[in-house]
């Protein structure tokens, strides 16, 4: 497959920011090393640009992109033999050029993407700038990055509510200064299908040197209509989406990855388009980036939602049976899904765990497949068929911890719920090898197990989401429970949001898996808890 739209004219670039606007969702924060997971995910799933985040909002997210560059943007087979373009996001200033270019010129295939404001409305209260002050701006700034970086995008923000007749000009300017992706964000979600379809083919038509370059387009979900835009402007000649996985981003977030790609493989008859992504790789990477964030997906979200594929109507159900297109317009395995229902049990064997678990896609190192057998053991003495959702939730713990932030670690629970004075007490081995055992009380068992956890740990923090999910069905189902914790010191975790310079919090998130749902809370509860311990250390 030619991957480049250039020289296919049906071929779409599947650009993923899930490390850059995704980690702008409130609370969705990453460690460097959860960024380079989910930045693996995406290399093998085949996506053409990571960008990897905005390394000049802080040291630590210019390190995070740099080990991406270096790690996912040159050949590897961990990344599944696929080579991404890695992207790093800039101000239009020379300060942030010079970082993002520090951080992304260690991949084979470095791209820096540049952003100024078009709107009046950004023009002349955020940037307080003339319009001509802005083109020549972008004249400089992107001839700048241009002299550093032979791949270069530009964003006019807020293109959905700038001045057709003035884009025109400002993009006309960026790519006599050599940009070579022109991308056109809706950023405040404000636009519909039908405006941006005619933006964007207002664009192809009046902007010398378009033919040029690569027209991306990148859409907010603020009304609902981000992949309904995103489809229009490939419609009207754009061959690159901008998404992210399970659309997280600002605020309402981002076109969904998931649904553009799906749309246009579903739709083949009707777009005619093509995109380079492993549709059966969706689905884990959408419960990667779940987990890592501690943001659950919805039931029903298109694609990846637990109930994406399920069918609860009669009459459903009978028509499913007599023929599955009656119901389906897509095999759930297409993207992803686990077919079979039941698979192993107590007695069966690393082996066949092993195969099962490539079956369905992981490759786990020697030490993963050790840890997560253990777990499979303590599990299939208590739950008699082990289902691959109940493999999934297990190699999901197993992932979520990362040896370098596992510094505390839960030994013993035990709590006493009922009528009384619901109470925990645990046992954690610290960081110095040594046992600390703490009891609390609390408004129900899992409060007391957190306030327990948190005596021997010591660090304040404000739990700002606790979310429990039956993965399997049955009264002995693995619950899987996702929390996200802020540090409560003020002076701690923000960083600069690229697009308003607001000061942004930082949370971080944590995911448990068990058949004892407080058990699994507790473990969610450390992981984050662990996170944001690391994260104060490292600040230190
Ligand atoms: O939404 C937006 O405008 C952006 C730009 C930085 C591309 O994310
Ligand atoms: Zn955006």
């Amino acid at each position: 497959m030619i991957r480049d739209p250039k020289r296919n004219p049906n071929y779409v670039r599947i650009f993923d920011t899930t490390l850059r606007d995704g980690e702008q969702s409130p609370g969705a924060t990453m460690t460097s090393s959860e960024k380079l997971q989910i930045a693996r995910a995406l290399a093998r799933m085949g996506v053409d640009v990571i960008e990897a985040g905005f390394p000049a909002a802080s040291p630590d997210d210019l390190e995070a992109v740099r080990r991406i560059a270096i790690e996912v943007g040159n050949p590897s087979s961990r990344n599944g033999g696929h080579v991404p373009i890695i992207a790093g996001l800039a101000r239009a200033t020379k300060e942030d050029i010079d970082k993002a270019w520090e951080a992304v010129r260690h991949a084979t295939y470095p791209r820096i993407h540049t952003f100024l404001a078009t709107s009046p409305i950004h023009m002349k209260y955020k940037l307080r700038m003339t319009p001509q002050e802005v083109v020549q701006r972008v004249r400089d700034m992107v001839a700048y990055a241009k002299s550093l970086c032979e791949d270069v995008e530009f964003s006019p923000e807020d293109a959905g509510r700038s001045d057709p007749e003035f884009l025109y000009e400002v993009l006309a300017v960026a790519i006599e200064a050599g940009a070579t992706t022109i991308n056109i964000p809706d950023t405040v979600g404000y636009t519909t299908p039908w405006q941006f379809y005619d933006l964007i083919k207002g664009i192809m038509e009046n902007v010398p040197g378009i033919e040029n370059v690569v027209v991306s387009v990148h859409c907010h979900n603020d009304l609902g209509l981000a992949t309904a835009n995103t489809l229009a402007g490939l419609m009207a000649g754009a061959r690159q989406a901008e998404v992210t996985i399970n659309g997280i981003g600002e605020r309402a977030g981002n076109t969904a990855l998931e649904e553009v790609v799906m749309a246009l493989w579903v739709r083949r008859d009707f777009f005619g388009l093509e995109t380079g992504i492993d549709t059966t790789q969706i689905v884990k990477t959408s419960r990667l980036v779940s987990r890592i964030t501690g943001m659950p997906v919805q039931p029903n979200k298109a694609i990846v939602g637990a109930n994406a594929f399920a069918h609860e109507a009669g009459i459903h159900q009978d028509g499913m049976l007599k023929h599955h297109q009656t119901y389906e317009i897509m095999r759930p395995e297409t993207v992803g899904w686990p077919q079979s229902k039941l698979v192993l049990g107590k007695h069966s064997g690393r082996h066949a765990l092993r195969v099962r678990l490539e079956e369905l896609g992981y490759k786990l190192s020697r030490e993963e497949l050790d840890d997560v057998f253990q777990r499979f053991k303590r599990l299939a003495d208590r739950k008699k068929s082990i289902t691959d959702a109940d493999l999934i939730a297990l190699v999901s713990e197993e992932r979520s911890i990362s040896p370098e932030e596992e510094l505390f670690q839960l030994e013993a629970l035990q709590v006493i719920a009922g009528t009384g004075m619901p109470t925990a007490t645990v046992r954690l081995r610290g960081p110095d090898d040594e046992e600390y055992t703490a009891t609390a009380m609390g408004t129900g068992p899992v409060d007391a197990a957190f306030k327990a956890i948190d005596n021997i740990v010591g660090v304040p923090t404000v739990l700002i989401e606790y979310v429990v999910n039956a993965v399997t069905e049955g009264i002995d189902a693995v619950g899987e429970v996702t929390v996200r914790l802020e540090p409560r010191i003020e002076e701690t975790g923000e960083t600069a949001s690229p697009q308003t310079g607001r000061v942004r919090r930082r949370a971080f998130g944590g995911y448990g898996a068990d058949t004892d749902i407080i058990k699994a809370s507790a473990k969610a509860y450390l992981t984050a808890l662990n996170k944001v311990v690391a994260a104060l250390r490292r600040e230190v």
